[in-house]
């Protein structure tokens, strides 16, 4: 049964090429004060960096720039960031870059007018925030995350070994998100296909959960379906526009927080790939690929119903004449030869990970409630060992 939830997603969209442009719209609605947060450098090389500077300018923004916000962005960065936030007393954030740069920039909003330690009060102590918060927007530069339309923050703290992502409410979202798929395009291969992968797991990660007949997974078995046409497209041609764009829209609306309403949602395939983070620095969509084949084999009898109706309607797996766990087993076989074709890391040792490393990893992941296994110790460390 379709569980009881309030849905409000209030971050405005400009997407399609050119949507850059909707900044001059926007940015009068703030205060003078910009606080411009980006990566390590691509957008000077594409020509994005100059393209929304010469807007601030023109919109006579006072803008003060925080660059070289690391892909996993880390606990020191974000002290870092909030110092500069404080000293430019930022109106508004704007992120130009990926889910590391937009992740980065909403824990920076929430921490400018806090007293506390921002590490210890959102990722390790989940409380929501209690400050004024500075207005985040963002230019999406790489696919994947959705962190420019949803409230998810992540961050790393090596010292710790843990990365955890905190997921703020609406007050936390983006004001407004800038899609422009063009922007995309100077990806490398291994960053388009990491992000198509996160893409597919966020959508897996909220269907493989709950028993019940829910609109939502509909809506991700046909969202599943887009992201892996269009992938075999754009690996082949990543100048085609259709299918960038389509993946570009998929990955917004695969964690948008839509397909997650009224129902159990899983996430246990991040908290594996986050603890390969935490000792690795991998990326992100690498880290889930490598997981997901042993996790996924590991819960199947546990939600064997599911995993039949994925390799049937995500699949097209011929169900005539086998059994269920037959058919469940041959969908997740579609699954990992697509993961091949792609191109994905499906073995940790290519992350860095080797055997000296597994305990450490087993302390790093939180065990999820919300799946068809909640995890013991032992299972985790036999999916890391047979994922090495
Ligand atoms: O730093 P620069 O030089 O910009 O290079 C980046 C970075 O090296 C590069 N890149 C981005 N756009 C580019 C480009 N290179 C060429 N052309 C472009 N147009 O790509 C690299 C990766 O960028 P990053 O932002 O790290 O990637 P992604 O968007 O995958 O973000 C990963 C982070 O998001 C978190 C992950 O854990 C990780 O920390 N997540 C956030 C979520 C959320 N907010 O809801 C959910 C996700 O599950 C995920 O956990
Ligand atoms: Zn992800």
């Amino acid at each position: 049964m379709l569980g009881n939830f309030t849905f409000c997603n209030p971050t405005r969209l400009y997407f399609g090429k050119g949507a850059v442009e909707h900044l001059k719209e926007e940015l009068p609605k703030y205060g003078k004060n910009v606080l411009l947060v980006y990566g390590g450098g691509s957008i000077k090389k594409n020509g994005i960096y100059d393209a929304v500077t010469q807007i601030l300018k023109e919109c006579g923004k006072t803008v003060t720039e925080d660059a070289g916000v690391m892909p996993n962005p880390t606990v020191e960065k974000l002290y870092e960031g909030v110092q500069r936030a404080r000293q430019s007393k930022a109106d508004l954030i704007l992120a130009v870059g990926g889910g590391s740069v937009c992740d980065y920039a909403k824990a920076v909003s929430v921490s400018v007018h806090c007293d506390e330690d921002p590490w210890d009060k959102y990722f390790i102590r989940f409380e929501e925030p209690t400050c004024p918060i500075v207005p985040v927007a963002c230019v999406l530069t790489m696919v994947g995350t959705g962190s420019e339309m949803n409230g998810g923050s992540v961050i790393t703290n090596y010292e710790q070994k843990l990365k955890i992502g905190h997921v703020f409410g609406t007050q936390v979202f983006p004001k407004f998100s800038v899609l422009d798929p063009t922007y995309t395009f100077t990806l490398p291969k291994y960053q388009m296909i990491s992000g198509i992968y996160d893409i597919f797991n966020h959508i897996c990660e909220q269907y493989f959960s709950g028993t019940d007949d829910n609109t939502s997974d509909y809506l991700s078995e046909g969202l599943m379906r887009s992201v892996i046409h269009s992938s075999r497209i754009a690996v082949k041609d990543p100048a085609d526009y259709e299918a960038r764009s389509n993946i570009m829209w998929t990955a917004t609306w695969a964690l948008n927080t839509l397909v997650a309403m009224g129902k159990d949602t899983d996430w246990e395939v991040h908290m594996l790939g986050q603890a390969v983070g935490a000792h690795t620095d991998a990326t992100h969509g690498m880290t889930l690929a490598a997981v997901s084949m042993a996790y996924y084999r590991h819960i199947l009898p546990y939600g064997l119903a599911r995993f039949r109706r994925f390799a049937v309607n995500v699949w097209d797996v011929d169900p005539a004449g086998k059994t269920d766990e037959q058919i469940a087993r041959e969908g997740l076989a579609a699954m990992e030869s697509w993961m091949k074709e792609l191109g994905l890391v499906m073995h940790l040792k290519e992350l860095g990970v080797n055997e000296g490393m597994l305990d450490g990893l087993v302390k790093s992941t939180l065990v999820m409630q919300g799946g068809y296994k909640v995890l013991t110790e032992g299972e985790i460390r036999a999916i890391f060992e047979e994922s090495l």
